[in-house]
């Protein structure tokens, strides 16, 4: 358990995942926070990055940080998502290491599961059959990141874990019309719709597949929730175990958003998998669960998306 003085580094707390976890820490009574920005301390260099934990010596580290896209972005910069994520990891993992932190939790992410995964899919799917090979460099260096954690753990006797959430979206989330992912992309196309007085959308394929969703705070909860009360080589799921059709989601954001406009289906264009899942009993029975809403989840993000600028570049 993190006493409450507990000196805390969370990697990347600018980002949607790395402030909603700060939130969350000081919700609960967490204060003493070492951050450093993009700016002061570039994770992907490993003597600075040494020489920031020597210096800091943090006790509990949540990790967080890393290059983040959709497909398309995946898709087009391969290269780049397996190197910035495989250095930021190593280093912060093993700085993390050998200066002595007590704890540090990393953030793997449901899409690096095996491409044909039985659904729902279980934390011990992991590494069974082939990647999707749109993310397959960030699975790799994802899959690694998970993998380092554990190896330190059995050579060395450090008490590293991780967390696997599925589709994540609230505040802070990006909003870059081809570089996001489909929950934020939704909600500024509607937007910028309803705005423009439009009378139609069209969205990619018929709107079947099930995708789960879970609003990032709750995934925050989730990642204090196991720094204080899981300890383990296996990863554990976050989700809020509940499906909605790409169709119900895209309706769900339209009437939050207040778009009275028809919604078409390209049906010429790709629907992707047809199911994705994951099984959250193992969170269950440690004592988790999600608390958010999806339909309560979407307004939030959405005011915040109102209240901020439209965040291409945080
Ligand atoms: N978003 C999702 O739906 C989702 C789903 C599953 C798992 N996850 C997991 O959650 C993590 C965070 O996702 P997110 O949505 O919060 O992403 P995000 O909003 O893009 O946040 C990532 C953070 O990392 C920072 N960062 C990137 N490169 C860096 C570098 N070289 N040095 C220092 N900081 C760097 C970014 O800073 P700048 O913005 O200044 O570059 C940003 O603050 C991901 O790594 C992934 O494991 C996310």
């Amino acid at each position: 358990m993190m006493e409450k003085n507990a000196k805390i580094y969370v990697a990347g707390h600018k980002g949607m995942v790395g402030s909603a976890i700060v939130r969350e820490l000081e919700r609960q009574g967490y204060h003493n926070f070492v951050f450093r920005t993009h700016k002061e301390l570039d994770l992907t260099r490993q003597a600075d990055v040494e020489a920031f934990f020597e210096e800091e010596k943090p006790e509990y580290v949540f990790h967080p940080a890393g290059k983040v896209g959709g497909i398309v972005a995946n898709n087009e910069a391969p290269a780049d998502f397996m190197y910035e994520n495989m250095m930021m990891e190593m280093n912060v993992i093993q700085s993390a290491w050998k200066s002595g932190v007590k704890k540090l939790e990393f953030l793997g992410s449901s899409c690096i599961y095996p491409r044909m995964a039985p659904q729902p899919m279980k934390e011990k799917y992991l590494l069974t059959s082939e990647l999707e090979q749109t993310n397959e460099a960030y699975a790799l260096a994802k899959i690694s990141g998970l993998r380092y954690c554990s190896y330190l753990n059995r050579q060395y006797g450090t008490d590293f874990i991780s967390v696997m959430p599925t589709n994540l979206y609230g505040p802070n989330d990006n909003y870059h019309p081809t570089h996001s992912h489909v929950l934020p992309a939704l909600i500024r196309r509607f937007h910028e719709a309803k705005e423009s007085g439009a009378t139609e959308v069209t969205c990619w394929g018929d709107g079947s597949p099930l995708r789960e969703f879970l609003y990032v705070d709750d995934l925050a909860n989730l990642c204090v929730f196991l720094m204080n009360n899981y300890s383990g080589n296996e990863t554990v799921n976050g989700g809020s175990g509940i499906e909605v059709s790409i169709k119900q989601l895209t309706e769900l954001v339209a009437k939050v958003i207040g778009y009275n406009g028809e919604i078409k289906w390209d049906t010429s264009k790709p629907n992707g998998t047809p199911r994705k899942l994951l099984d959250v009993s193992k969170a269950t029975e440690l004592g988790w669960t999600y608390k958010t809403e999806l339909e309560d989840g979407i307004r939030l993000a959405y005011d915040d998306f109102l209240n901020s600028p439209m965040r291409v570049e945080r």
